[in-house]
């Protein structure tokens, strides 16, 4: 097989144009299954039950769960409701009337990576909930607006700091975006806070996520007994959005775009990317 590694000096890969078309395929089967769960998002549903249908979904298009076995997590799926940050983990707890939940999954398809997280809500949210979820979302697709060969990866990060702290949010710290490609994590860390102007330069080529977490209270996280579950500290309300991109000599592709147009969960989003 040939292997085109082609680093630039902080260790990123700049892929070939050919690798683009895998990097599109796994995205889109990712955001499918995310597709596919929204409608089974509803009070009383358990999470666990979500898991599984996202393993069966997954399975039954020919790809692989990426999560299932690394680092000894289990499930196809990482499921973190309201204060949970990310990570948390299926089980049979079912979902009450306003439950906000972060449903994040990576899928491997003929090698290729596709990883992508949305939030969806249980009943009707509250006023500050749905308010967390727009700032969320609309700090992503900010950032992914700022990824332009030349730019840098600071200017990412300033793009979703300045808006979410303008928004009187902050932004968690302590988890990051990563390179992805034919592994699913990569060089490089991408930080969803930064300065313009700072860090390693944007190049065609580079596949990477963004996936800020937003808190309506304080930054800081901890980590629950089981290893997983990330919390905030001062039990706010969390969220988070993630896509897996590609940057063109124009701007970038989004691998992982609904093709049902479903990403924010409580509008439709026309994206043109
Ligand atoms: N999908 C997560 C990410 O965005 C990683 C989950 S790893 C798991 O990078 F083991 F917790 F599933
Ligand atoms: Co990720
Ligand atoms: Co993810």
């Amino acid at each position: 097989m040939k292997d085109s590694v082609n680093r630039t000096p902080e260790g990123i890969k700049i892929h070939p144009p050919e690798d683009f078309a895998g990097m599109h395929a796994a995205g889109r089967l990712a955001a499918e299954t995310l597709d596919m769960i929204g409608p089974e998002v509803q009070v009383g549903v358990t999470t666990e039950h979500l898991d599984t249908l996202i393993e069966q979904f997954v399975t039954d298009h020919g790809a692989i769960s990426a999560t299932i076995g690394y680092r000894g997590y289990q499930h196809a799926s990482c499921i973190s409701l309201n204060h949970v940050v990310c990570h948390g983990i299926p089980g049979p707890k079912a979902l009450r009337d306003g439950d906000i939940l972060n449903i994040d999954v990576t899928v491997v398809l003929d090698g290729w990576y596709g990883d992508t997280s949305r939030m969806f809500v249980a009943g009707t949210p509250s006023r500050k909930a749905a308010r967390l979820i727009d700032v969320t979302h609309d700090s992503l697709m900010r950032a992914i607006e700022a990824v332009k060969p030349g730019d840098r990866f600071g200017d990412i990060g300033h793009a979703i700091q300045s808006f979410a702290e303008g928004q009187r949010c902050s932004v968690v710290r302590d988890f990051c975006g990563h390179g992805l490609g034919r592994v699913f994590h990569d060089a490089p860390n991408v930080l969803h806070y930064g300065k313009p102007g700072t860090g390693a330069i944007l190049r065609p080529g580079m596949f990477f996520t963004i996936e800020p977490m937003i808190n309506l209270g304080r930054a800081g996280t901890k980590v629950l007994a089981d290893g997983w579950t990330a919390v905030t500290r001062d039990r706010t309300l969390s969220a988070q959005f993630e896509h897996s991109i590609g940057v063109t000599e124009e701007g970038c592709e989004i691998f992982t775009l609904s093709p049902a147009g479903r990403f924010h969960p409580l509008h439709e989003t026309p994206i043109s990317a």
